[in-house]
């Protein structure tokens, strides 16, 4: 079944065929990735910008990784001393870059809905990398593949997302993937990081952790997101810690077998105690990163096939 999507802007208008198309493409992409050759021709002759007007590590790093691997042409544009510094705007920025005919555009944006405005702009394909407090698509779907690798399922698990939900496009994506897969998502915050509105993903809210943490598979924090907030959301980062900070005597409520994941970047001893991050048996931090280069190799993939001048899988080869 063909990809229904030209652009990929978030998981909310993702069927869960859909889902389970670009996981299963993903899936050959982390075995390939393990091997000592790692460079296709997939994608050769195509061209790829990515465009941060955010900071990132991950993201940006497994784009460039992604588009790479598949032989594209990959170009980063240097934001900072690019012609929005001399006031041009994010429209006419877009522009000029699709006036150069890249045929893939992925994005991050601080502001809410910036990408999908971009997107109607320009004739190629648009990733959003995470806008605002929108949504991070490419990031539900690896944490999405780390679950279903790790649990041999995607349905019918509880989990529970931990901490500054308010401000995290991590949780919504999560939310609307998650759900749409069956899975019980509980989410556990103090009530000022917790949105209005958060019952329309049909979730179960929780404000004591140890409660919502009770017979988890799955234990998704989330960073504080200091940069975020004007003004105090919690009474301290020591006092948030005590009792939102994910430590071994409050995962002791979860299922033996829970796994524990982190987006990145995280703040030890603020949501996460520092030894459990590291603790390989139950933390999968470090293969939600290596997740992360599949998967967006599968989306460049799949919205490539997509182009209007795609002519097969290495066709320039
Ligand atoms: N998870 C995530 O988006 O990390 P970066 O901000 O480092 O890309």
């Amino acid at each position: 079944m063909p990809f229904p999507q030209r652009h990929l802007l978030g998981v909310e208008d993702l069927a869960p065929e859909a889902i389970l198309q670009l996981l299963d493409r993903a899936d050959g992409y982390v075995e390939m990735n393990r091997e000592a050759r790692k460079k296709r021709d997939i994608l050769k002759g195509l061209t790829q910008i990515n465009l941060f007007f955010e900071s990132s590590t991950r993201t940006q790093m497994s784009f460039e990784l992604a588009g790479k691997r598949l032989g594209a042409d990959v170009m980063n544009m240097p934001v900072k001393s690019s012609s929005l510094s001399k006031g041009e705007t994010l429209i006419d920025t877009a522009m000029t870059l699709n006036a150069m005919r890249p045929d893939l555009l992925v994005v991050r944006h601080a502001d809410s809905g910036a990408v999908n405005l971009l997107a109607q702009k320009v004739n190629c394909a648009v990733v959003n990398a995470g806008d605002g407090r929108r949504e991070h698509p490419t990031q539900a779907l690896l944490d999405a593949l780390t679950i279903r690798r790790r649990k041999g399922r995607l349905h019918r698990l509880n989990v529970a997302i931990c901490g500054d939900i308010l401000h995290s496009r991590v949780a919504r994506s999560n939310m609307w993937l998650l759900g749409k897969l069956e899975n019980r998502i509980r989410v556990i915050a103090p009530p000022t990081l917790l949105p209005t509105g958060i019952e329309r993903f049909g979730v179960e809210v929780f404000e004591d952790m140890e409660q919502g943490l009770e017979g988890c598979d799955v234990v998704m924090m989330l960073r504080l997101q200091l940069e975020r907030m004007s003004g105090a959301f919690v009474p301290s980062v020591r006092e948030y810690f005590h009792r939102y900070g994910l430590n071994a005597e409050k995962l002791a409520r979860a299922k033996e077998d829970v796994i524990v994941m982190h987006p990145g970047p995280m703040n030890r001893g603020v949501e996460i105690d520092s030894e459990l991050a590291d603790d390989i048996n139950r933390s999968v931090i470090q293969e939600q990163v290596e997740m992360g280069v599949a998967v967006r190799m599968a989306v460049l993939e799949t919205l490539a096939e997509r182009l209007p001048n795609w002519r097969g899988a290495g066709a320039l080869a």
